[in-house]
């Protein structure tokens, strides 16, 4: 009999490497990899030690595994092209654990398990792919999920590794206050193609007070406990990065990659219509922005 878990992580881009690490500290993990482009190694500069890790990622598989955990580390708009991964990787008595930014993230899986069976989490670990591959992991991760028995069973997995599993009473507001700071941030940056340089100007600080004011009269709508000092907070934070600072919207696009907007000013634009509260400004940054 196997007395370890078996877990899957699905999407090893850079969340996915960082958190296959993390699992690999506890001797009592199995690992499975799967994703889209297959690699021969991981590849993690963390804490200033390169690690280099043999691993056999899978881009296929004909018939079911048996998974005690599946860790999916996708982004929003790549859920839909991995859908035929769920019915192979989900088996009834399997947990998922879903790492992305956004809201609703249980949504997409629930046609193949139970609500229950499914941690919603939110990562604080910023990874970005520097040279020969490797994917350079600023700070140590920091999970945020739903307190839940689920949620100390999963804490379980990363027994020996430095990843912080922080379990929160309200984590829709959690979400929302993480997603409104880095929509706006991230949208406006998009929109100048320029780093936080652009907050010198007074008129970019009146903009983004205002992005910021428009996405949490939505977020309230939804349910989340966002009071008003928020926007002043955010804004005095803002004032304090260094000019030099991007954002992972704004990475994307200078890469010509996707960017998240569906799960960042998309879904507040959405949201605010199903509340009957105008998005004017999120609404013109998904035209924009498309
Ligand atoms: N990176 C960060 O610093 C950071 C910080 C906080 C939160 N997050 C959030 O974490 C989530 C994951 O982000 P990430 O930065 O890890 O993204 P990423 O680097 O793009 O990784 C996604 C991985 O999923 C794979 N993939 C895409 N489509 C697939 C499919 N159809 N089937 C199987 N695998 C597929 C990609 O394959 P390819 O290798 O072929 O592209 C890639 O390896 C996002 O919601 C992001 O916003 C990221």
């Amino acid at each position: 009999m196997n007395s370890k878990q078996q877990i899957g992580v699905l999407g090893i881009g850079a969340i996915g490497t960082v958190i296959a690490y993390q699992l690999l500290q506890n001797n009592l993990n199995e690992l499975f990899y799967f994703s889209r482009t297959t690699r021969t190694h991981l590849k993690l500069i963390s804490e200033g030690h390169r690690h280099e890790l043999p691993v056999d990622i899978k881009t296929t598989i004909s018939k079911p595994i048996h998974l005690d955990w599946l860790i999916i580390c996708l982004k929003e708009h790549q859920y839909q092209n991995a859908k035929d991964w769920f019915p192979k990787l989900i088996q009834p008595h399997t947990r998922i654990a879903v790492i992305r930014n956004g809201l609703q993230l249980k949504r997409p899986l629930l046609a193949f398990t139970d609500d229950d069976h499914i941690l919603e989490c939110m990562i604080d670990a910023p990874t970005q792919l520097s040279h020969e591959g490797f994917y350079q992991n600023l700070n140590t991760p920091i999970l945020t999920v739903p307190q839940s028995d689920l949620a100390s069973a999963f804490e379980f997995c990363f027994k020996h590794s430095k990843l912080t599993i922080n379990q929160v009473e309200d984590f829709k507001t959690e979400s929302w206050k993480k997603l409104c700071e880095s929509a706006t941030l991230g949208a406006l940056l998009c929109l100048h193609n320029n780093t936080c340089h652009i907050f010198k100007s007074e008129k970019l600080q009146h903009d983004y007070r205002e992005l910021m004011n428009e996405s949490i009269q939505v977020a309230k709508a939804d349910g989340a406990l966002i009071d008003n000092r928020f926007t002043n907070q955010m804004l005095n934070k803002l004032m304090n990065y260094p000019y030099t600072k991007g954002s992972s919207m704004l990475t994307d696009m200078r890469n010509c990659k996707p960017i998240e907007l569906g799960a960042k000013n998309g879904i507040i634009s959405q949201l605010g219509k199903a509340y009957q509260i105008d998005t004017p400004i999120n609404d013109m940054i998904v035209r924009a922005l498309s």
